[in-house]
This record gives structure tokens, sequence and C-alpha cells, in this order.
């Protein structure tokens, strides 16, 4: 199993290193456009690799595509980060034109490869892969549901005061701070409701405090966050890598499912050895319907922005 990850900055980088530490990759190609620095990170990463217990393989390159060849996933987080006061639709201009670049010399190594985009504004930058590489859509995947979620999960647990590990809870629509739809209604604590815990003004709060979770560590960091994107990304790598079935909210290409069409947008969906195996349609009330309505308007005029 070979795994590129372009861009070695700190989403990179933090992919790679969770990638490694879970040990089921046997390479990950690391590559960046900044000389020299992307084989240093992987030198640094490989380093741990007695320290940690790991045995994939950890290779740095300087844009050099070649060294990709023959990656069964790869990963792209590179482009500009938002700073505090930005938001993700702001880096449209910059990050349009490197995800094209990089997408294309990806596929160009690695014609069956499964594309993961983490650029922002990400469900833009995966429907843009759509439209300018000849990837099947089960293999165009964005990731920002699977990190939202997890945000989601960490205020659930904070506002019931119980482990992480007895909530559950999704994040589905668009990756942005208005577009984002936490399913409260779902969010359960140990197959509870978690209504059956919490008012529902305290469950307002957990949902705005999730919607603008990249926004307040931006402000607190002085750039976007790392560690969870990280994490979120080799969820959906180890997915696919160990062919689990699982579900996970990803940003996939809507043919008519909720109602909407031409655009990535987060839903649920399967994920396995083929990358998107199914896309999970729920059955949302009208105020999801809703909210996912308004989540897919706020997409569709950002994908209005690119010059396709
Ligand atoms: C965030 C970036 C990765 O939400 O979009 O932190």
């Amino acid at each position: 199993m070979k795994v590129t990850v372009v861009g070695a900055g700190a989403v990179g980088a933090s992919c790679a290193e969770y990638i490694a530490i879970k040990d089921f990759a046997s390479e990950v190609v690391l590559l960046d456009i900044k000389e020299g620095y992307a084989e240093g990170k992987a030198m640094d990463l490989m380093q741990t690799a007695s320290l940690n217990g790991f045995d994939t393989r950890i290779i740095g390159t300087t844009n050099d595509y070649s060294k990709t060849a023959g990656s069964d996933i790869c990963v792209i987080t590179s482009g500009i980060p938002r700073k505090p006061g930005m938001t993700r639709e702001e880096l449209i201009g910059i990050n349009a034109g490197i995800v094209k670049t990089v997408s294309s010399s990806l596929v160009a190594h690695s014609p069956n490869t499964i594309l993961i985009v983490v650029s922002n504004p990400m469900d833009t930058m995966t429907y843009l892969v759509h439209k300018t590489t000849d990837l099947p859509k089960s293999r165009i995947i964005g990731m920002g549901g699977a990190l939202d979620s997890a945000r989601f999960k960490y205020r659930l647990a904070e506002a019931l005061g119980a482990p992480i590990s007895d909530v559950d809870g999704m994040v589905i629509g668009g990756h942005s701070d208005k577009g984002m739809v936490p399913l409260t209604r779902m969010a359960t604590r140990n197959s509870v409701p978690v209504t059956e815990f919490i008012s529902q003004d305290r469950l307002d709060q957990v949902k705005e405090d999730t919607k603008v979770g990249g926004a307040t560590l931006t402000k607190l960091l002085g750039t976007s966050a790392w560690y969870a994107p990280g994490a979120a990304v080799s969820g959906l790598v180890q997915a696919i890598a160990c062919d689990q079935k699982k579900i996970f909210p990803c940003s996939t290409l809507l043919e008519g499912e909720y109602g909407l069409n031409d655009l990535c947008i987060g839903v649920p969906v399967v994920l396995g050895k083929n990358g998107i195996e199914k896309i999970v349609v729920l059955d949302l009330n009208d105020a999801e319907k809703a909210h996912m309505s308004e989540s897919a308007e706020g997409v569709s005029k950002t994908n209005g922005l690119l010059s396709l």
C-alpha cells in the first residue's frame, strides 16, 4: 500500500505521521515544492520509527512526481492555509490553481489512485478535481466531515461531562463556518439521544462551537489546525487501505441524492478499497433539509468562482 501526501506543511506532515504510526501502509511519499522541506520532514519522521514502533517507509521529495508513481491513495493538502479572520472561501484564488496542477500531476503518475482533497475551500476544490481529472466519482473524496464530526464529538463530550468514547455524532454539509450541519437530533451518548442529558440551549451552543471549530483554532494558533485534520485524513486512508467499510461524512459528487446535483458536499459514505462504495441517504427532518439546502447554495456559489 503506497500513499502520497502532497504538501509537507503542518497538515501534510501530521497526515504522514498518523498514517505511519498506524503502520498499515508500506510506503508514504511526502512531496512539497519547497526545496528539501519534504525530505527533512520525512527524515525526521523516519527517526521516530524505532521509538514509535512502525515499519512504514516515509520518503520525501521536492516536487518529483515520478516518486509518487503507483500510489494507491493520494492526499492533497497543498495550498495556503487561512489566517485569523479569513474564511476558507477566501483561499480559492490561489488554491484552485495549485490543486488543479497537483491533481493532474498525481493522476498522470497514478491513474488508478484514490484522491483525498483537504485543501480549502475543500468542497469546491473537490468539485474542481472532478471537473479537471478523469477519475471516477468514487475515487475523489473531500475530507471535512470527518474532522468536523470529531470536533462535534469533542464539544458534545464537554457539554455532557462524558468521555469522548461514549459519544457519537456526525456533521454533514459544507466544510465552512456557515455550511456545516451538525446533526444534533441524531447525536447519542452510548445509544441514548443526547437531548436526554442536556438542554436544547446547551445543544445549540455545541452546534455553534462546532461550526466555528476551525476558526477558533485559527485565532488561537495564527494559522489553521493540523493535529485533528491529520488524524481525520489518516482515518479515511486507513478505511480505504484496510477495506474497512466504515461510514464517514465526506465531500462527494451528488447526483440527485439529498435532492442535490452537480456539487460536492459532505454526506455519509461507506469507505472501502474502492473509495466511496456507497452514499448513505439519511432521513432528514424539514429543518435539517432546509439547513442542508442552504449549505449547498453556499457551496454552489463558491463553485461559481472557479474558472472552469
Ligand atoms: C480546518 C481546516 C483543515 O477546519 O479546514 O481546520
